[in-house]
């Protein structure tokens, strides 16, 4: 069986290489933007090419993985390793010139989580975890913060113009509530730099909704690992934490974080459908539906 450390070791160099790739495009005006599902998504070459060099390096050292990346889709494997990957995650913020967007990767083993690597490499910050702990740039890694919304700051991205089709009166109300509640609310643009600054305790909680799971893979666990807490919701209800990775809405939260306003956001926002091409809508189905 790969030790888990050669597996971080890996993916560190990866992540490294693919976040040289994607700074040769990043503030450079020549991006080769597309529209994917709408004028909300885009998509750049250098994601693709970030991606394509990911799956690449991933198949010559470890044939028969399988592999979940954002702009190819998945490809099954024979062996017990899956790599959920997204090339550039905050790619409006990378096309537009703002430096918060990373590189993702993360590697279940049997559909456990063993290690996640986030490379910002606009600010060199390289958030791993693995069986050791979390690490920011090899320094081990301990999330704290503000446990009561009135010291703390919340990166609340949303809602999102995808959150608005379903409740939006409700959505904009729950928006003012949490403006009043917490000290800053802040929206970054990218899932896993959110999740990985609660990790390294530089905000107290974040939310998001209709997350994929190459989105969180990694830096939900880099959360758990730096002792934060990682929560997933679907169907209206938090859900257990075995393989939630998979789940499309997510709250996390320093350690002790207590904001009742975000739990309240979780449940009832959590209560939607998916639309049919997310990966995760096939969760909501059950027998006698
Ligand atoms: C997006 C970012 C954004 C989140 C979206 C993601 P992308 O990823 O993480 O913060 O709200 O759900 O799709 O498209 O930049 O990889
Ligand atoms: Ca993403
Ligand atoms: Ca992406």
């Amino acid at each position: 069986m790969t030790n888990i450390q050669e597996l971080s070791a890996f993916a560190t160099r990866i992540a490294r290489e693919a976040g040289a790739i994607a700074m040769e495009g990043f503030r450079n005006r020549e991006l080769g933007i597309d529209l994917k599902a709408d004028f909300h998504d885009m998509v750049t070459k250098y994601d693709r090419a970030c991606e394509e060099h990911i799956r690449g390096a991933i198949l010559e050292a470890y044939p028969g993985s399988t592999i979940v990346g954002e702009e190819d889709g998945a490809s099954e494997g024979s062996g017990p390793l899956a790599w959920h990957i997204d090339p550039i995650d905050g790619t409006a913020n990378f096309a537009r010139g703002m430096a918060l967007w990373a590189v993702s990767i993360g590697i279940a083993r049997d559909g456990e989580m063993i290690v996640g690597v986030v490379y910002d490499p606009a600010n060199d910050h390289m958030f791993m975890a693995d069986d050791r702990g979390a690490f920011l740039n090899d320094e081990p890694m301990r999330s704290w913060g503000f446990t009561r919304p009135e010291q703390a700051t919340v990166v609340l991205n949303f809602p999102l113009p995808r959150d608005l089709v379903h409740l939006p009166e409700l959505a904009l109300e729950q928006f003012t509530e949490a403006s009043r509640q917490f000290a800053q609310v802040r929206a970054l643009g990218s899932s896993c730099i959110s999740l990985c600054w609660v990790a390294a305790g530089w905000v107290d909680a974040t939310v998001s909704f209709e997350a994929n799971s190459w989105d969180v893979a990694a830096s939900a666990f880099i959360v758990r690992q730096a002792g934060g807490a990682y929560r997933s919701y679907l169907g209206g209800e938090e859900q257990p934490p075995e393989r939630d990775y998979l789940n499309p809405h997510y709250y996390a939260t320093v350690p002790g974080g207590d904001y009742p306003i975000l739990e309240q956001i979780m449940l009832t926002q959590s209560e939607r459908p998916l639309p049919a091409d997310h990966p995760a809508a096939a969760l909501l189905t059950t027998p006698n539906s």
